[in-house]
């Protein structure tokens, strides 16, 4: 039995204890059933892809079954809802791991943080053997709303009794992809000084929670970012030259404390650099026009 997360303003959870469903196998090769939450997402689809490719059996909850890529057609669909506790146990009644990509950075209190707590009441009363918890480089040092609800979603997944792993991974190609595109469209981008990034493919994250499964509950596994830490500026002009488009990139400042622990690199991880694709690679691959120059 747990009660309480030990977090203020978290709901306390109390659930009575089941026994954990034993795995099929906790060897590579071995075929276990996976339920991926967040599965229809960036991060969950690619997780889908490879879990597939690894021959494992793949559940994926999503709050609308019916509005799914096609590219999910070959995965069983169960309807769920991370912050309505009565919806989950059905969707994980078969599961031994859990992956959990779901995830609502506007919402992020309901669903990051409540409906963790939910999802690993349920995955504790069904009897679940293993949480794959993902979650974001710098949490812990970059005192932002949502990082702070991450960190309270790994708080809970840390002091609740199913055996647990929790990958951070730094920013995503698309997410600064897409943050490029908007900030394009006006003709000048404002790059604050000393921000950096450290981004990874989503293929290179997708593929470590996937040896997770394989290789069983880890607890904090080592963080994961990209190959290159880049700043804003190098980010943008390598994006812009690709696009074969112009844009004023001025320099600004990064104030407050938040901006400080950018500048002090937190949200970075080079001691844990992947060797996958580069941001130059990625922005090429994505479409831009001239990307390999
Ligand atoms: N994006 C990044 O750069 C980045 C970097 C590091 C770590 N991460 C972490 O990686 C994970 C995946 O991020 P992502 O960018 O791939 O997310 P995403 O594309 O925004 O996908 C979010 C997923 O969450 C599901 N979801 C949202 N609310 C839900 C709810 N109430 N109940 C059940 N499912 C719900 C959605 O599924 P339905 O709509 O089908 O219900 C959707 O599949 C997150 O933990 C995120 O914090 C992201």
């Amino acid at each position: 039995m747990f009660d309480g997360i030990g977090d203020p303003g978290l709901t306390p959870v109390t659930v009575t204890h089941s026994p954990t469903r034993p795995m099929s196998g906790t060897g590579s090769g071995d075929r276990v059933k996976v339920v991926v939450t967040g599965g229809t997402g960036l991060l969950g689809r690619s997780v889908v892809d490879r879990l597939l490719e690894a021959g494992h059996e793949v559940r994926v909850l999503s709050r609308n079954p019916s509005g799914a890529p096609a590219s999910l057609g070959e995965v069983q669909l169960c309807r769920g809802d991370l912050r309505d506790p009565t919806t989950l146990p059905d969707a994980l009644s078969t599961a031994e791991v859990v992956v959990h990509c779901a995830t609502d950075p506007r919402s992020a209190s309901d669903v990051d943080v409540t409906g963790t707590a939910n999802l690993v009441r349920a995955m504790h009363t069904v009897g679940v053997g293993h949480l794959v918890h993902v979650s974001i480089v710098g949490v812990d040092r970059v005192p932002m709303r949502f990082y702070r609800a991450k960190r309270q979603a790994e708080l809970i997944v840390e002091q609740q009794p199913v055996p647990w792993t929790v990958q951070r991974a730094t920013q995503f190609y698309p997410f600064l992809d897409r943050m490029l595109t908007r900030l394009a469209r006006l003709p000048i981008i404002a790059c604050p000084r000393g921000l950096r990034f450290q981004p990874i493919a989503v293929e290179d994250v997708a593929a470590r929670l996937v040896q997770h499964v394989s290789s069983g509950p880890s607890g904090m596994a080592p963080d994961l970012g990209g190959p290159e830490v880049l700043s804003q500026k190098e980010l943008a002009t390598t994006w812009l030259r690709a696009h074969d488009r112009r844009r004023l990139l001025v320099p600004v400042p990064l104030p407050g404390t938040i901006g400080r622990a950018f500048r002090d690199g937190g949200n970075l991880c080079p001691d844990h650099a992947s060797h996958g694709m580069t941001w130059r690679e990625y922005v090429a691959a994505a479409g831009g026009v001239g990307a390999a120059r």
